[in-house]
């Protein structure tokens, strides 16, 4: 394996800044160290003393215990409680009652730059609203405890509250992200066989509408199991409407009694609240089942250690809720906690590069939970974007997605807070449900290094290990793995839904003899134990942070009628971190030209999502492969990175290199 470096920087494992002054929440450096020993002797006694700290209507008979398949964890069975209750019910009958829970800021700006729209919805109203939309969904169409349903919307407050209506109830949802195309929104809807989908008329995007019934209405061609449309407005455009599928939420609301409230359901911990779709290495997107029990202690947790959340922050995340980092830290975490949540429906650099600080300076932002593509992107743009801005309210800054460059986490951390806020990169994936390796200023602050993770938090215990699953030492590179059951992993009663076997074989084969979950990332550890994650050791790109799978973009590459194959491979970007460059075959009859190249980018956009397309495409006459017929994408991604080669014995053919070596050198990544 090569030397671990992020984006061509190497790691500065012997960098140590410290934040003198820096006052965190409760415990001396001492007490972390024994409060972190404590947590890894016993995980169980640990995560149930933070599991307390939630409201449970029944409490559980045991912290862990195992489901019917392998590696599937029941956490606190036998325990009651209600996401919705978690998240408003206990602050709306508190003196939060009447504290902000949402500030939503729309995208559009009037001629002086500021926010067309701004939104303030209190926890009392927030609950008020989320028990009307529970009402609807449970009236009219039906829905109940054990249903799914599947939610396709722009980041505005009634996306939020859809989720919290649906947890209220106990009807599992499934989010999917609003840029995908129709065929990825009806692959997913059909898995989970979703009864209702919830969505918007549409969104603004970069100054233009985006409509989205259009792209519901052809999803819904192959999903028979929708039985109901719910729309949201948000553009007040006319929609293609029918006739006793789809209905408008505010006339169903409208026709509701003035006070319409439903009791939040009391689940069992283990129930599943939602199913989030994510790319693997093979085959369709994965449905990874989230509980509640385990998920909300593990938000809880999370929201103190790592993010430090108090009653006088604002909280702002721009993550989109089409991904688990807008699930757990924009939609649950931080209003769990009864924080002060901003959100954004627009670009963070539209219709100016600044809006990203002006929100800030707006809001008063004090936790800011950010992005490795969006600070590099910002970066670019130079000093002054930033400087125009007061951003003297920030206290915490931490990033996500993608590992994050020493020079990008020194510009975060000098530059936007100003020397004096600690800056963080959390890793966690999908899978984890929230995050398992972090700097942790709400616990304890310990130095910061450019560019690493940190320590696992207290209560996970993880390791980088070799081929065998032995640990490896300090410095050299090798898999993530967590040893043992963590809150919020994977949960009942597969998994990933519908299929317990892949679950097992995706991340607990990997080690044989042990069980070990496999993360699928390269990492190294230093001296001091801290854990730096340097990309994705398998075949699932980080496309600005969204993960990918090769497999994925091939597939709606060789669905275009002139291409019979096609071969993906991520190279480095300097902002994105890595983009996806295809590699393509031609049917008979098709002459590779520019246009035909441009055609299948397009075609990846419009089938797919307009994050999977191909930075660049290359004709070739055939594609680089094993004997036994396996794609080698390790020799592509060679030649496009001008490496050598490495192992070649198993290449069955060796001009397909030569010419796809041609082909790059002809055309390159602009
Ligand atoms: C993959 C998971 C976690 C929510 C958003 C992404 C990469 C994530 C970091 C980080 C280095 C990171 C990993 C991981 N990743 N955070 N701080 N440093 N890499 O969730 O889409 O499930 O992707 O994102 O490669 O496996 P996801």
């Amino acid at each position: 394996m090569s030397e671990p470096e992020i984006l061509g920087e190497s790691l500065p494992f012997d960098e140590r800044i410290e934040l003198s002054g820096w006052k965190h929440a409760s415990v001396s450096a001492d007490d972390y160290k024994a409060y972190l020993a404590k947590s890894l002797a016993d995980p169980e006694a640990s995560w149930a003393a933070v599991a307390k700290e939630l409201h449970w209507f029944r409490h559980w008979d045991s912290v862990l215990s195992r489901d019917i398949y392998p590696h599937v964890y029941h956490w606190f069975e036998g325990g009651l409680l209600n996401l919705s209750y978690l998240a408003l019910d206990r602050h709306a009958s508190s003196w939060r009652r009447n504290k902000v829970a949402l500030i939503w800021e729309g995208e559009p700006t009037d001629e002086k730059g500021g926010p067309r729209e701004v939104r303030k919805i209190t926890y009392g109203e927030m609950l008020r609203d989320v028990n009307r939309i529970a009402s609807v969904l449970q009236r009219k169409f039906g829905l109940r405890k054990g249903d799914r349903m599947a939610v396709y919307m722009p980041l505005i407050p009634e996306a939020i509250m859809t989720l919290l209506a649906a947890a209220r109830l106990g009807v599992t949802f499934t989010v999917v992200f609003s840029g995908f195309s129709a065929e990825s929104l009806a692959s997913r809807v059909a898995d989970l066989e979703a009864k209702v989908i919830v969505t918007a008329d549409g969104t603004y995007r970069r100054g233009k509408t985006v409509l989205f019934k259009e792209i519901v209405d052809k999803a819904l061609e192959q999903t028979p199991s929708v039985k109901n449309v719910v729309l949201i407005r948000r553009l007040g455009v006319p929609c293609p409407m029918k006739e006793g599928r789809d209905y408008f939420l505010d006339e169903l609301v409208s026709e509701l009694p003035a006070r319409a409230t439903v009791e939040p359901e009391k689940v069992e911990s283990g129930h599943p609240l939602y199913v989030l779709y994510t790319s693997g290495t093979t085959g369709k997107p994965k449905g990874i089942i989230h509980d509640t029990g385990g998920y909300a202690t593990l938000l809880h947790a999370t929201m103190k250690w790592v993010f430090d959340i108090r009653d006088d922050d604002v909280y702002w995340c721009p993550a989109d809720i089409g991904w688990v980092t807008g699930h757990s830290y924009v939609a649950f975490g931080p209003l769990i906690e009864g924080a002060t949540v901003v959100i954004f429906e627009g670009a963070l650099d539209f219709p100016q590069p600044d809006r990203w600080w002006a929100i800030v300076e707006r809001y008063g932002v004090s936790i800011f939970y950010t992005t490795p593509t969006a600070t590099r992107a910002q970066m670019k743009f130079g000093e002054e974007p930033v400087r125009k801005h007061d951003l003297s309210s920030l206290r915490v800054i931490q990033s996500v997605g993608e590992p994050i460059n020493p020079s990008a986490w020194r510009w975060l951390f000098t530059l936007v807070g100003n020397s004096s806020c600690p800056v963080g990169s959390t890793w966690w994936m999908t899978e984890t449900g929230g995050v398992m390796v972090s700097s942790l200023p709400g616990l304890q602050l310990i130095p910061m290094k450019p560019g690493s993770n940190g320590l696992p938090i207290p209560g996970v215990k993880a390791d980088i290990v070799d081929e065998n699953g032995a640990s490896v030492a300090p410095g050299k590179k090798g898999f993530l793995v967590i040893e043992t059951p963590w809150p919020g992993m994977p949960g009942p009663p597969t998994g990933m839904y519908g299929d317990p076997e892949r679950f097992e074989k995706q991340y607990y084969s990997r080690f044989p003899g042990k069980d070990y979950f496999f993360c699928g990332d390269y990492a190294v550890k230093d001296m001091d134990g801290y854990i730096w994650v340097a990309g994705r050791a398998d075949e699932v790109l980080k496309v600005a942070g969204h993960r990918l799978g090769t497999y994925e973009i091939e597939s709606a590459i060789v669905s275009h009628r002139a291409a019979s194959e096609a071969a993906v491979v991520a190279i480095p970007d300097a902002i994105k971190g890595e983009v996806p460059i295809a590699f393509v075959v031609l049917r008979q009859g098709h002459e590779p030209d520019e246009n035909l190249r441009k055609e299948v980018r397009k075609w990846v956009r419009e089938s797919f999502s307009p994050i999977a397309e191909p930075a660049q495409v290359f004709f070739v006459n055939k594609l680089p492969k094993t004997r036994s017929g396996k794609i080698m994408r390790r020799l592509l991604r060679a030649v496009a990175e001008g490496k050598p080669l490495g192992d070649v014995a198993t290449l069955e053919d060796e001009t397909s290199v030569s010419e796809a070596k041609k082909a790059y050198e002809e055309l390159g990544v602009k």
